[in-house]
């Protein structure tokens, strides 16, 4: 009998390898001038290449369809890498952003109710109400710090919905807490060299102090939350009351863990908002346009949720600045075992990132890429968009859980702001992004606002 013939051994396809300094490679870029990189190595490789930070191998992949393909189809064989492993000590290693497989599966189920679209309405009134307050406090010709009054407004808002604290009357210590953790994860994230937590530092005593503020309030919170649930209206009541198939509730130590990574995940809607503003303060005639529709649907009234599918053009200009500003410009992953994707062999361990910001500026989708248009949102055009043209909340199992919260929220502020406000840019001048570790900052954004004499808005209830 004849021998069966071999099937063909196809090679993979070669991965390019983009240029850079024989020790470094290509790490000065990819720690100032890191966007810069990625157009570079786009432009020179194509839809995927190599790059070196240090000693250290990267691939980064250009296209939509091939980052798609690691970040769902091959799910399971992905883990977050290094990269988000240096988040441990401060998100928790229950955190849903470090879980993988059934695992994460589990603990997405049970946290994903409290986060569908429909559950979040309640919570549209504290979103209006706080942003009408913000706004009573600024006084006509005022200079705001865009992301500064972004970040406290967005804060005040996650502190009030996720658990029922108002920061604006209630103590600040969990406040100052959590900044100093998060903006700790930059830090980390940013240096080469990693100190340990443990090493008696004095950044570190201050985090490990921070971290403990943070631990003891969200327990006691937790605790309290299991007696008076009944009571309260907030995010955690509704997660100390979900059961699993057993029949048990989530535990402390968990809830804790998933505390701190949405109130973390949360942070990336203030940056947003940011973003919004400079291209909206840049557009007058899209500024325009919204204020019409504003002014239109609302006649005068506060928003609410009932008027967030009428407000269509305001959410294009959402859906627009995300494109051109995914404020999570990078996701990274890291194969647990050899993959092959789309001819092309990625060893396990390799560190892959995946770049919204390179990913979303494509022509194929996108024509002329760079030119703010959010009529390329309009529901007909969107429609015919491949799923993986268009990734600001990620893709796959560790899509943004947030994300309704997140365009709820953006298009509730920018709808009031934009029925009471007049807004213009201090310095007309374009803004280079600043890059800090995953995210993209609308760094010194200075915007001049004026109560609008035409409008004829009232308070709401
Ligand atoms: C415009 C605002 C936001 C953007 C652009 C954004 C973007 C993202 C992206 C890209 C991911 C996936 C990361 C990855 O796959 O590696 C993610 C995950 C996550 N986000 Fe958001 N996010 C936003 C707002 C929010 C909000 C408001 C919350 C909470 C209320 C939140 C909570 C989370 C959580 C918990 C995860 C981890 C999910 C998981 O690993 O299963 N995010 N976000």
């Amino acid at each position: 009998m004849e021998a069966p013939a071999p099937s063909p051994v196809t090679s993979p396809r070669s991965i390019p390898s983009f240029p850079g300094r024989f020790l470094t490679g290509n790490l000065s870029d990819f720690r100032s001038n890191r966007l810069k990189l990625f157009r570079d190595v786009k432009e020179t490789c194509g839809e995927i290449g190599t790059i070196r930070v240090g000693p250290l191998p990267m691939l980064l992949v250009s296209s939509g369809g091939i980052a798609h393909t690691i970040l769902h189809g091959h799910a399971n064989d992905v883990d977050g890498g290094p990269l988000v492993k240096t988040f441990v000590p401060l998100v928790g290693e229950r955190s849903l952003v470090l879980l993988h497989g059934p695992q994460h599966r589990k603990q997405r189920k049970l946290l994903a109710p409290s986060f569908q679209r429909e559950q979040l309405a309640h919570f549209t009134q504290t979103m209006v109400r706080y942003t009408l307050e913000a706004i009573e406090g600024w006084r006509d010709g005022q200079e705001l710090d865009v992301h500064g009054e972004m970040a406290s407004l967005t804060m005040r808002i996650i502190g009030k919905t996720l658990f029922d604290v108002d920061y604006r009357h209630e103590t600040n210590e969990l406040l100052g807490a959590m900044g100093l953790a998060l903006e700790h994860i930059e830090y980390l994230t940013s240096s080469l060299v990693q100190i340990p937590l443990s090493w008696p530092t004095p950044r570190n005593k201050r985090v490990r102090d921070a971290l403990h503020t943070i631990d003891t309030t969200f327990r006691e919170m937790i605790r309290q939350r299991r007696v008076d649930h009944a009571q309260r209206k907030d995010m955690l009541s509704s997660l100390v009351q979900v059961r699993d198939e057993e029949g048990q509730p989530i535990s402390e130590d968990q809830l804790h863990d998933d505390l701190m990574t949405i109130y973390a995940g949360h942070e990336s809607t203030a940056l947003s908002l940011g973003w919004t503003w400079y291209l909206l303060a840049r557009h007058p005639e899209v500024l325009a346009r919204v204020r019409q529709e504003v002014d239109t649907v609302l006649g005068g009234r506060p928003p609410a949720f009932e008027d967030l599918p009428h407000l269509r053009y305001t959410l294009q200009v959402i859906k627009e600045s995300l494109r051109l500003y995914p404020v999570i410009f990078m996701l990274a992953r890291a194969p647990t075992r050899d993959l092959d994707v789309a001819g092309y062999r990625l060893p396990k361990g390799q560190m892959i990132l995946m770049p919204p910001y390179i990913i979303h500026r494509d022509a194929t989708f996108f024509p002329e890429p760079e030119r703010f248009d959010p009529d390329r949102f309009r529901p007909e055009l969107e429609k015919q968009l491949p799923r993986y043209a268009y990734i600001p909340f990620g893709a796959g199992p560790h899509t943004c859980i947030g994300n309704h919260f997140a365009m709820m929220e953006k298009q509730l502020i920018v709808a009031t702001m934009v029925q009471r406000l007049n807004v213009e840019l201090v310095d007309d001048k374009e803004l280079p992004p600043e890059v800090l570790t995953v995210t993209l900052r609308p760094a010194h954004l200075a915007m001049r606002v004026e109560h609008r004499k035409d409008a004829s808005a009232s308070a709401v209830s």
